[in-house]
C-alpha cells in the first residue's frame, strides 16, 4: 500500500530533527529520496517503501518499534517526568549508546503498562498502540509472570487464597493466580490483570511484604535473561509477530 507523507514530516517522525532543522537540511540539499536530491519539504514521498539519506546516512522509516527493557529499580514507568528518571529516559540512553537514536520514532513510544519504580524486569515499549491496547485490556486476560520475594515464609492458606482469588480492597476478588516454585519466602506468581500495585496488595492481603518484584514474561513475550538491568534490545520479528497473533 502507497501512504505519501510530506517528507519533511517524515524526517521529524523519524527523529532526525525539529521541523525547522529538517527543512534547513532540505533547503542546503543535505536530503535524498530514492537517490534523488530533494529540494522542497512539501515533496510528498511514500513512507512505506522510501529510503532516505540524509548527510551521508541511510534511513529506511519504520512505523512501529518495539523495544525489550529489563527495568532497572529507582526508575519510574512514565515517558517523562519533572523530578525522576523514566524508562524512556532509560531507553533514550541505551538506544544513544549504540548510536541508533536518529531514524527512531521516540516520540510516539510508551512504556505497556507500569511496573512500580522499584520493581525490575520486563518491560515493553512500543509506538503500536493497537498492541498496546489489546495487551492492557482488561478483556483479554493477558497473563503477567513475575518473581516474587516476601517478608516471610509463604505457607499453603496463602498460595491457596491467592490462587482462589483474593479481595484487594475493590468491588470483586482478583482472578485466581497461579503460583509456581515456591520456596520458603519466594515464589513466581502469574495473573491475568494488571490491576494498581496489584502483586504488592495481593501479598499484603494474605500478610506478607514484597520486598522483591521482577517481571519475567507478559502474554508470550519472555524476558531474555541476557539483558541485564537496565539493558534494552528490539523485539524480533518472531516476538512481534507471536505478540500480535495471541492479543
Ligand atoms: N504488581 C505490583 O504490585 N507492582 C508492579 O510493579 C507490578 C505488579
Amino acid at each position: 500500500m502507497i501512504i505519501l507523507m510530506r517528507i519533511d514530516k517524515l524526517l521529524c517522525e523519524m527523529n532526525i530533527g525539529s521541523r525547522s532543522q529538517v527543512k534547513e537540511l532540505i533547503k542546503k540539499g543535505l536530503v535524498c529520496a530514492d537517490g534523488r536530491v530533494v529540494k522542497k519539504p512539501e515533496t510528498h514521498v511514500d513512507e512505506n517503501t522510501v529510503v532516505i539519506t540524509c548527510q551521508g546516512k541511510v534511513y529506511r522509516y519504520v512505523p512501529y518499534v518495539y523495544y525489550m527493557m529489563n527495568k532497572p529499580s529507582g526508575v519510574i514507568t512514565a515517558t517523562r517526568d519533572e523530578t525522576d528518571r523514566t524508562v524512556l529516559d532509560v531507553l533514550r540512553a541505551e538506544l544513544s549508546k549504540c548510536g541508533s537514536l536518529t531514524g527512531i520514532p521516540l516520540k510516539d513510544i510508551s512504556p505497556v503498562g507500569r511496573l512500580d519504580k522499584d520493581t525490575v524486569g520486563l518491560l515493553l515499549l512500543t509506538n503500536n498502540g493497537e498492541l498496546s491496547h489489546n495487551l492492557l485490556s482488561p478483556k483479554n486476560h493477558v497473563p503477567k509472570k513475575y518473581f516474587v520475594k516476601t517478608d516471610g515464609p509463604i505457607s499453603d492458606e496463602m498460595v491457596q487464597a491467592l490462587e482462589n482469588g483474593i479481595m484487594i480492597g475493590q468491588k470483586e476478588k482478583t482472578l485466581p493466580a497461579v503460583i509456581e516454585d515456591r520456596n520458603e519466602n519466594q515464589c513466581m506468581i502469574t495473573i491475568m490483570e494488571g490491576k494498581y500495585h496489584q502483586i504488592k496488595r495481593m501479598f499484603h492481603a494474605v500478610g506478607r511484604n514484597v520486598i522483591y518484584l521482577k517481571r519475567l514474561s507478559m502474554g508470550t513475550l519472555v524476558l531474555d535473561q541476557r539483558l541485564s538491568e537496565g539493558q534494552v534490545r528490539e523485539l524480533t520479528k518472531e516476538e512481534v509477530d507471536a505478540l500480535c497473533l495471541k492479543t
